[in-house]
């Protein structure tokens, strides 16, 4: 099998994560922050530890500015919901996933705001004139996704962020397709709220996601519960991490990601050269074949998609896996404005998407591959 579907979820794990993982599993199965005995407070140590490493790789101020959530999709319904300021005006853009599009219909539905949504001039990404356009009195929140799941489409967020500390206006940064591979420093990029997928680009398990806060806006809770703090007391407390945190967090797959952290580190440099040597080198022999690209050669980001002829994506992504073995993803990627943005509603587009741990080998394949079915539908 040859698995080229990395943007959904990394398949190999590095074998850092799977030893924090199972180490969990047998030393760190306490409670960590319920109880004051010896083993739950062993567990809260090893978690602060990955709040502290994520903290410092995304230069946030403290741990306490990590909150950990069931996954990206989680973390911006926290931010999105949990700042919504009844009256006020949204900005997001054609690249957003439904995880962002679907909170504010949710939201626009209720009567509580409206949003715009900025289109790409450069289909290399957004930049911060597609924005300011649509900018309005009462816009109180910007939203961009980094990198698109769809296309490697790539915002110019240092701009924009720029732009939104001028106007005090917030700045959320959907970062599940960037981060492990681009270094994001929240502060130099003034970021208020990074959102991250910990099983993509950070090679963890499934189900652990964060938002890395800056240090101007809180979101207020959306979920209620246990924090181990202020028990007696039957509203939420107020200090954060915990007043977003309700419910115990799962030790292991909070330390399988902070495995993944340290494993992105020790080797970025690598990560981010083997993702643009293989989507450039890809790019590249789609052109030589005229099979329609949608991502521009200097989004080498590990995201590409492609269209055959006027065929479903579905049917060359059901083909790929059943006569060659070959893992993508076809369809709409969950970004319906991107799809159509792109023209691709009808067709949806087959993405592949790299990870460190693919080959040249495997992308060359691909290309045989392709080669003989663009061949066979002539
Ligand atoms: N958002 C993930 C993807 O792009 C699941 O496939």
């Amino acid at each position: 099998m040859i698995y080229l579907d990395n943007s959904a979820s990394t398949f190999i794990k590095p074998k850092e994560v799977i030893k924090a993982v199972n180490e969990s599993l047998i030393n760190y199965t306490a409670n960590p922050g319920r109880s004051g005995h010896n083993a739950s407070i062993k567990t809260a140590l090893k978690i602060e530890n990955v709040r502290e490493k994520l903290a410092s790789h995304f230069n946030a101020e403290s741990s306490e500015n990590i909150i950990f959530t069931y996954n990206c999709t989680t973390a911006l319904n926290e931010v999105i919901i949990g700042c919504c300021k009844e009256g006020g005006h949204v900005i997001c853009t054609e690249n957003e996933h439904n995880s962002v599009l679907r909170p504010l219909e949710f939201l626009k539905n209720k009567g509580l705001i409206d949003y715009s949504i900025a289109f790409q001039n450069d289909d290399k990404g957004i930049e911060l004139n597609d924005i300011k356009p649509l900018v309005k009195n009462n816009t109180y929140m910007i939203i961009c996704n980094h990198i698109s799941n769809v296309n490697g489409a790539k915002a110019n967020i240092y701009e924009i962020g720029k732009f939104c500390k001028q106007k005090n206006i917030i700045f959320l940064v959907d970062g599940a397709q960037s981060c492990g591979h681009e270094r994001i420093d929240i502060k130099k990029l003034n970021i208020d709220f990074l959102t991250i997928a910990g099983h993509k680009g950070f090679y963890a398990p499934q189900s652990i996601g964060a938002i890395v806060m800056g240090n101007t806006f809180r979101p207020r809770p959306i979920l209620f519960g246990g924090t181990g703090t202020n028990s007696l007391e039957l509203i939420q407390p107020q200090i954060y991490p915990e007043r977003l945190e309700s419910g115990t967090i799962s030790t292991p797959l909070i330390l399988g990601l902070g495995a993944g952290v340290e494993f992105v580190e020790q080797n970025f440099n690598n990560i981010k050269d083997k993702l643009d040597d293989l989507t450039t080198y890809l790019n590249f022999e789609l052109s030589k074949l005229n099979i329609k690209s949608y991502t521009n050669p200097n989004n080498s980001n590990g995201v590409l998609s492609f269209n055959i002829k006027d065929i479903h994506s579905n049917e060359i992504a059901n083909l790929l896996n059943e006569k060659y073995g070959i893992c993508v993803r076809g369809g709409y990627h969950c970004a319906p404005i991107k799809h159509k943005a792109l023209g691709t509603l009808e067709q949806g587009t087959v993405r592949v998407s790299i990870s460190y741990f693919n080959t040249f080998s495997e992308i060359q394949r691909l290309i045989n591959v392709l080669r003989h079915i663009n061949k066979s539908f002539q």
